[in-house]
């Protein structure tokens, strides 16, 4: 018998972005967005348009150039949020208005102060406003996972009626458990009249680590739409991983009536792609995208995947992706060849300078390391395109670090503020901690570290390192990202990259606020 369709919704750009620190620019979005349609993601949620102009910006450029998947934004049910979600959309080939408002008792009174009366005809204005834009419209009970489910059932019913097509069930909080999850969904589309004409959809947060088994469960019940995000980013503990939920289904198809479109073998790229914009690491041992994901330690293990791969592999790594990373460039590849990889690769500059500028990058590492890959371009535009991102009111000029058996450590470094020539030096318990006490004896921003991270982009002891700082200052986070062969440099390029960004005061607004 043939299979549903289960439409995979990416939220990765919305409530991913969420994530404290994990701002994208407009640039990285389309870099998203196009890695998202390689994979046939069905619906790319690219942001909340009324949070502000930026958002509004990305929200529509993606619109404009994503022509497979549909593109949609989020909106808060009332006239001006959705006027500024469906102009933001509008120019896409498949565009989709989502609204959403609360349904659960205290987020009705405390947060709403609002009567249930009042939500139910404020729900159904507000499907009917996103109707004046597409009749493509997806509405969301806020926090369904603790509502009451009969006033689910009355809500429900009138923004069907209203002309919703898509309804999606979030359990905001992560509170819910599979089984009763499950029976939500269930329960739902046997009582509602006119349940049939819509698709009904989850969206589950992973505060008690079920986001996916719970989306699942769901699926299992007659959900046929997944809300999801790449290695599992969003709010707090995020929400349901896209690839978990993806392979879950595809190795499990004597479990599930349906399966995704989804290209497999696009995950691991766009897990790294992810990584390396927000600068959130994938944990070693994470299912699927984890470095170990594959990994045999053990002699018995090993021992069996010699003999017959199935004895412990229940997916095959190439068909996820891995293996992918391909030799692509060196030292002695010209311009077009760099062209060429960058547009193979879904990355458009938008000017000959910008080429350039990139193309000098791309020649300066290749002195430094012999093959890069496409890991590495990456990241290299990533970095190009982070400076121009955020004003530069910080710059590297250079930086020693020494590091010797039994001496103190110590950096020297020299950057510019706002363009004027400053310098400075400090010893440090390590060369990364003295160059980052060096720049706040020039910055002295009295900014807290929350995180310093490292990774290898490739593999290889020539590798480049990729650094995340997170600083925090006055109740605002933000992330740095740097990369370099050298990790001191990375980090203090990562740490330049944060005071820039807090000195810029890129502001976000969360819709569930
Ligand atoms: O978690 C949530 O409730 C949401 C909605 C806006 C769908 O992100
Ligand atoms: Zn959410």
């Amino acid at each position: 018998m043939a299979k549903e369709k289960l439409i995979v919704f990416d939220t990765t750009m919305r409530d991913g972005e969420q994530s404290p620190g994990a701002s994208m620019t407009k640039e990285e979005k389309l870099r998203i967005a196009r890695q998202l349609e390689r994979m046939r993601v069905d619906v790319i949620e690219a942001g909340f348009p009324a949070a502000s102009d930026g958002d509004f910006d990305a929200v529509r450029a993606v619109a404009s150039i994503i022509k497979d998947s549909t593109v949609c934004g989020l909106a808060r049910a009332n006239e001006k949020d959705i006027r500024r979600c469906g102009e933001a959309v509008r120019v896409a080939k498949r565009p989709r208005v989502h609204t959403f408002i609360a349904t659960s008792p205290i987020h009705m009174e405390k947060k709403l102060r609002m009567e249930p009366s009042q939500v139910i005809e404020q729900a159904v204005r507000a499907v009917g406003w996103a109707r004046g834009y597409t009749d493509n419209v997806e509405f969301s009970p806020e926090d369904a996972g603790r509502s009451d489910i009969d006033f689910l059932c009355r809500i429900l019913e009138r923004v069907i009626k209203a002309g919703a097509t898509t309804i999606n069930i979030p359990d905001t909080v992560g509170y819910t458990l599979p089984e009763h999850f499950g029976k939500l969904i269930r329960t739902l589309r046997e009582r509602i009249p006119g349940s049939d004409k819509v698709v009904w959809s989850v969206h589950c947060h992973n505060d008690l680590g079920l986001a996916v088994a719970n989306s699942l469960a769901a699926v299992l019940n007659g959900a046929r739409q997944v809300e999801c995000t790449v290695n599992g980013l969003g709010e707090r503990a995020g929400n349901a991983a896209l690839e978990e939920i993806v392979m879950a289904v595809r190795t499990r198809q004597d479990m599930f009536p349906c399966d995704t479109d989804v290209d497999a073998t696009q995950i691991v790229p766009a897990s790294r792609l992810v990584s390396g914009i927000t600068g959130f690491p994938v944990q070693p041992n994470k299912a699927i995208v984890g470095a170990n994901a594959f990994a045999h330690e053990s002699g018995i293990h090993q021992d069996g995947v010699i003999k017959s791969r199935e004895t412990y592999e229940i997916m095959r790594a190439e068909d996820v992706g891995w293996n992918a990373n391909r030799l692509v460039l060196g030292k002695h590849s010209g311009r077009n060849a760099f062209r060429q990889r960058l547009t193979e690769l879904g990355i458009v500059l938008e000017s000959e300078e910008a080429l350039n500028a990139a193309f000098k990058r791309f020649k300066d590492l290749a002195d430094k390391k012999h093959e890069i890959f496409d890991e590495d371009l990456h990241a290299l535009i990533t970095e190009e395109n982070l400076e121009h991102a955020v004003d530069e009111h910080y710059r590297l000029v250079s930086l020693i670090a020494h590091s010797e058996t039994g001496e103190s450590p110590y950096a020297r470094i020299v950057v510019t503020e706002n363009g004027r020539e400053r310098k400075a030096e400090a010893k440090g318990s390590g060369p990364v901690d003295a160059s980052f006490k060096a720049l706040e004896a020039v910055a002295k921003s009295g900014a807290e570290l929350l995180l310093y991270s490292v990774n290898n982009i490739t593999t290889g002891t020539d590798a480049q390192g990729e650094v995340t700082v997170r600083l925090s200052k006055g109740g605002r986070i933000v992330n740095g990202q740097g990369a370099d062969t050298d990790i001191v440099v990375a980090s203090a390029k990562a740490y330049i990259n944060a005071l820039n960004k807090l000195h810029s005061r890129l502001e976000r607004v969360n819709p569930q606020v």
